[in-house]
This record gives C-alpha cells, sequence and structure tokens, in this order.
C-alpha cells in the first residue's frame, strides 16, 4: 500500500482551502506540522489551523508535532480532529505515556526519528506503535534536500517491522519526489509526506512515476 499525505506547509497558505481542494483527488491525508520554535528552528501553525483545515476536507488529518513536552497537547489535536498524530522520540522523556495517551483517545500514535536518530531507540516500544515516522530532512523546513542515508534506516526498520510479525506502518517526511520516491518506497516506506513534490512541482508526473515503481 502507498499512500500520500500532503504537507500544507508547502501550498499557499493564504489560499488554503483551494489547495486543499486542488490536491484532494489525488492523496490520502493531510499533513499538519506543527512547530514551536524551540524542538525545531521555526514556528508554524497549530489549533486555529487544524479546525480550519478540518473545515475543508473529510480526508483524514496526521499531526506532525516537532514541539517539546507534547503530552500537553496531544488529546486537544485528537479533540480537533487528527487521527494521526506523530510525537518525536528526541522530545519525549516519558515516550510510552505519551503514546498510550493518544492511543486512549482513539487516534493511531506514530513516533517521529530525527535523522540522526537510530531505529534501535524504539526497539523496546515498537510494537506500541502504530507507525514510525522517518524523518529523511531535518525537521523545521520544507524543500530541503533528501538525506541519502535514510533510505538504509528505512530498510533496516522495515526488517525489524517483519522480524517481529508487526504492523507498524512506515512513513517517510522530507525532500520526497520523482528522484527519491523509488528508493524510500522500495526500502518499506508505504505513507509519503510531501510538501513541495506536491504543491510545488509537477505532481502528475511523480503520481506515474510512484504507480510505475515495482520492487524486487
Ligand atoms: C519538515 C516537515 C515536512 C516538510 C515536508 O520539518 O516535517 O513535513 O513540510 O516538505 P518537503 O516534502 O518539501 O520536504
Ligand atoms: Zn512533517
Amino acid at each position: 500500500m502507498r499512500m500520500i499525505s500532503a504537507s500544507i506547509l508547502a501550498s499557499d497558505l493564504s489560499r488554503l482551502s483551494e489547495e486543499v481542494k486542488r490536491v484532494e483527488p489525488y492523496i490520502d491525508m493531510i499533513h499538519l506540522d506543527v512547530m514551536d520554535g524551540v524542538f525545531v528552528p521555526n514556528i508554524t501553525f497549530g489549533f486555529p489551523v487544524l479546525e480550519a483545515v478540518r473545515k475543508c476536507t473529510d480526508l483524514p488529518i496526521d499531526a506532525h508535532l516537532m514541539i517539546i513536552n507534547p503530552e500537553k497537547y496531544v488529546e486537544r489535536f485528537i479533540d480537533l480532529g487528527a487521527s494521526i498524530i506523530a510525537v518525536h522520540y528526541e522530545a519525549c522523556v516519558h515516550l510510552h505515556k505519551v503514546v498510550y495517551q493518544i492511543k486512549d483517545k482513539g487516534a493511531q500514535a506514530y513516533v517521529a526519528l530525527n535523522p540522526h536518530t537510530p531505529i534501535e531507540m524504539l526497539s523496546e516500544i515498537l510494537e506500541d506503535l502504530d507507525g514510525v515516522l522517518i524523518m529523511t530532512v531535518n525537521p523545521g523546513f520544507s524543500g530541503q534536500k533528501f538525506i541519502q542515508s535514510s533510505v538504509e534506516k528505512i530498510r533496516k526498520l522495515s526488517e525489524m517491522i517483519q522480524k517481529k510479525g508487526l504492523k507498524t506502518k512506515i512513513m517517510v517526511d522530507g525532500g520526497i519526489n520523482e528522484n527519491t520516491v523509488e528508493k524510500v518506497v522500495c526500502s518499506g516506506a508505504e505513507i509519503l509526506v510531501m510538501g513541495y513534490g506536491i504543491f510545488r512541482s509537477d505532481f502528475a508526473s511523480f503520481k506515474r512515476k510512484l504507480e510505475a515503481i515495482k520492487c524486487f
């Protein structure tokens, strides 16, 4: 299964609802990049924008929380309509607790890993997760260059998931485009987050490429 989640951070936010409508037929989810200026060197948006997006579409919304102390806010993101919540491993002292806070509220719990964080950090918690979000750029901005070493990381994670017989999804985020998609999909990524690749590029050509990928 290959799914696309559109990161509205790369859209024209002055025309948010038109932008969501424009890409809606081609995608499976909307990705909301929440940044606090502390965990990452950028500030984006939070609850009001989630509410606005919720009104624009019935697609599932996944909230990628690049914030410290996410446990203070996860429940409100779920109440406002996010059905997947990704918290960063690097931002959680009590990761297990946050994961269950999300799951007990009925949402799917994903844990995001910065590019330098090894997947082994999740070995004791993997079976509790609905998904892992592998950052393929340093979090903070759309339009950055894909980090090549992520490919091997995705492959290792996919192997770990299979060995444990789990159904944990692998989501990838950052620099996914026509040039990088084949590598990530064939390494085991199932959900592709896309910012520039969908809002600022020739998406039809990307879609053709994605559909033609055959992994051996
Ligand atoms: C980066 C964000 C990404 C970003 C993706 O911190 O988490 O979701 O918006 O944008 P592209 O696809 O342009 O790298
Ligand atoms: Zn993101």
